[in-house]
This record gives structure tokens, C-alpha cells and sequence, in this order.
């Protein structure tokens, strides 16, 4: 086999359940590298309440410069009670908003698909969901996430006041619109853009700048939706969607109500990326403090990042569906965690999930 230029993955572990799913990752990531040679070199960093731990705050700059020197970065999770109470310019979310807006991670994608074998773990009916494969392209570095001013100040009456900006600057419209007209090209040839465009001037020039996105796309159909519409259609006839694209706080809100059609967050996982398809990749879901050292959680969706990653940052298609279909045997095999299990399944903790990808890739 040729050599490849070697690769260098940052991984960060995070809080709650994010080392362990992460641990069973990145045993996964070592063995795709040696069948594959793929001239990958893992790095640990410290990002969120563990950061905080070691060094007073959420997104140290050790960190940052590790990110920016990586080809790609692999996190768990962020947060949890023990930083609740901290000063909220430091808390551990924090960390996690730096390094997306620091390294310009725009374009977030979170694909909610339904595997076959899950069908009976969804909250909707089987055929509302069945074959469920829609795509979520949600804008990640701008909006009301980061709009100024912001903050929580005092009215000349001396009542508290808070407030932030919802905010989208044309170019910004049209990057995050690219990516998902260019991702449905890839799919289904379908993108729904959301926006409150009735109430929101914001949502009134992202709605005519993907109108006229959409003529350089004529190959791609682009239908535009209400965001109460939207949430109502996606628990009501999801398969109407291919790719949705919308701004930061709407496609926070759909991309979680879109990953419980398919049963389990668990099973997840998520790109965010940079013009240049540089990324980071995380499971859709969050840390999980209730769980956390049980060895209890779903360590499928991080793994699925990291086929994520393989595929979208570093050109290793094989790899990443050898992971995929590993993912599909586990299945198969009948192994459940706990957030997937039903009746007649064997359900298994953390490692025996990582344990059994394992053994079927190796
Ligand atoms: C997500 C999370 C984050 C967000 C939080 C942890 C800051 O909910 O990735 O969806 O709101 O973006
Ligand atoms: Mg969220």
C-alpha cells in the first residue's frame, strides 16, 4: 500500500459521557488505521468543564493552537451540574461556541436517519418513519447565537432587562446556503429552508438570498417553510425532507426534535466544518451527567462521527464505511445500549458496543 501524508486528529474528550464514548472511538479509529494505513496520529485536548478543571477556563489557548494544527478534531461532549453555577462567560458551553466561531466551523450538518434494525425505538408510528434520511444543515457561527449587542443590563426604570441579536449578514446567508444546496446534490436533489420570515427581518433576507441561491441550483428543488410549520411537518410527515437549512437557533431546536424521530439520539452524529471542509465531529447529543461512569451510554453516534470524519475531512472513504457497515452488523447482531433497547435484544454497556464494532472490523 502507498504511503498517505500523515493525518492529525485532535481529540477532545470532554465531560460527563464524552470519555467514555470517545474511548471506545478512538480504539475504533486505531484499528481502521492500521488495517487501512491510513497515517493517522491522535492528540488529546482539553475542552469544556474538564478544561475549566485544569486551567480557568473552557477553551484554553494550548487548545486552540492544537485545533488549528489538526486536519480534523473528534469531540465527545461539554457541560454538565458542576459548572452550572459558574460565571457564564466561562461556563463550559463557552468552550464549545469559541472553537466553532474560532476556527470558522459554519457549516454544521446533522443527518437524522433511521436505521432499519430501530424501527420500534421511534416515539412515531413505523411507517411515518421508516426510511427516514433527512439532512439538517444548520448555520453554526452566526445568528442570535453571536449577534451584538447582547447581555443582561438594567432599563432606566431600573428593571433587568436581557437581550441578544438576531443577526445574518448576507455572505453569511449565502455560504451556509451553498453547502446545502450542494449537499442535496449529493441526496435527494431537495432543500427546505426555514426561516420566520412573517415576523423577523433577518429571516426576510435569509429567505430572498436562498431564493436567489437557488437559480445557480436549478437541478434542486427549494421549497421555503415557517419554522412552526417545520416543526409541526417533521413530527407529521418527516419524509417530506431531504436537507433543511436554517440559522443556528432554529436548527438547534429541529436538529434535536429530528434526531428523536429516529428513536434515539445515541445513534447520531454530527460535522461541523469550515470552508475549506476542515472539521469537528461530535455525537448530536449531549454529555449526559445523569449517566456519566456507568458505562452505560451509546458510544455509536461518536463512532459514526468519526466515520463522519473519515469521509468529509480527510478523504478516507473506505475506512469510514468499513466503520458504517461495522455499525450495521452490531445491529443486526441484535446488541442494544440502553437508549435502543427492545424487547428481545441484547442489551450491552459502552465497551461491549465498542467491543463487538471492534470484532467485526478486525
Ligand atoms: C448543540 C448544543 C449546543 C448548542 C450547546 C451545548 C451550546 O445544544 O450542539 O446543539 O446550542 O449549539
Ligand atoms: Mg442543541
Amino acid at each position: 500500500m502507498s504511503e498517505r501524508k500523515t493525518k492529525k486528529v485532535l481529540i477532545l474528550p470532554g465531560d460527563g459521557i464524552g470519555p467514555e464514548i470517545v474511548g471506545e472511538a478512538v480504539k475504533v479509529l486505531e484499528v481502521v488505521n492500521a488495517k487501512f494505513n491510513l497515517g493517522i496520529e491522535l492528540e488529546e485536548g482539553l475542552l469544556g468543564g474538564c478544561a475549566i478543571d485544569a486551567t480557568g477556563v473552557p477553551f484554553p489557548d494550548e487548545t486552540l493552537a492544537q485545533a488549528q494544527a489538526a486536519d480534523a478534531i473528534l469531540l465527545g461532549a461539554v457541560g454538565g451540574p458542576k459548572w452550572d453555577e459558574i460565571d457564564r462567560s466561562i461556563r463550559p458551553e463557552k468552550g464549545l461556541l469559541g472553537i466553532r466561531s474560532q476556527l470558522g466551523l459554519f457549516g454544521n450538518l446533522r443527518p437524522a436517519i433511521l436505521y432499519p434494525q430501530l424501527a420500534d425505538a421511534s416515539s412515531l408510528k413505523p411507517e411515518v418513519v421508516s426510511g427516514l434520511d433527512i439532512l439538517i444543515v444548520r448555520e453554526l457561527t452566526g445568528g442570535i447565537y453571536f449577534g451584538e449587542p447582547r447581555g443582561i443590563d438594567k432599563t432606566e426604570d431600573g428593571e433587568r432587562r436581557g437581550y441578544n441579536t438576531y443577526v445574518y449578514t448576507e455572505s453569511e446567508i449565502r455560504r451556509i446556503g451553498k453547502l446545502a444546496f450542494e449537499s442535496a446534490r449529493k441526496r435527494n436533489g431537495k432543500v427546505c429552508s426555514v426561516d420566520k420570515a412573517n415576523v423577523l427581518e433577518a429571516t426576510m433576507l435569509w429567505r430572498e438570498i436562498m431564493t436567489d441561491l437557488g437559480k445557480d441550483y436549478p437541478d434542486v428543488e427549494l421549497s421555503h417553510m415557517y419554522v412552526d410549520n417545520a416543526a409541526m411537518q417533521l413530527v407529521r410527515a418527516p419524509k417530506q425532507f431531504d436537507v433543511i437549512v436554517t440559522g443556528n437557533m432554529f436548527g438547534d431546536i429541529l436538529s434535536d426534535q429530528a434526531s428523536m424521530l429516529t428513536g434515539s439520539i445515541g445513534m447520531l452524529p454530527s460535522a461541523s466544518l469550515d470552508i475549506n471542509a476542515k472539521g469537528l465531529y461530535e455525537p448530536s447529543h449531549g454529555s449526559a451527567p445523569d449517566i456519566a461512569g456507568q458505562g452505560v451510554a451509546n458510544p455509536l453516534a461518536t463512532i459514526l462521527s468519526a466515520a463522519m470524519m473519515l469521509r468529509y475531512s480527510l478523504d478516507m472513504n473506505e475506512a469510514a464505511e468499513a466503520i458504517e457497515q461495522a455499525v450495521g452488523a452490531v445491529l443486526d447482531q441484535g446488541m442494544r445500549t440502553a437508549d435502543i433497547a427492545t424487547e428481545g435484544a441484547t442489551q450491552v454497556g459502552t465497551r461491549e458496543m465498542g467491543e463487538a464494532i471492534l470484532l467485526v472490523l478486525s
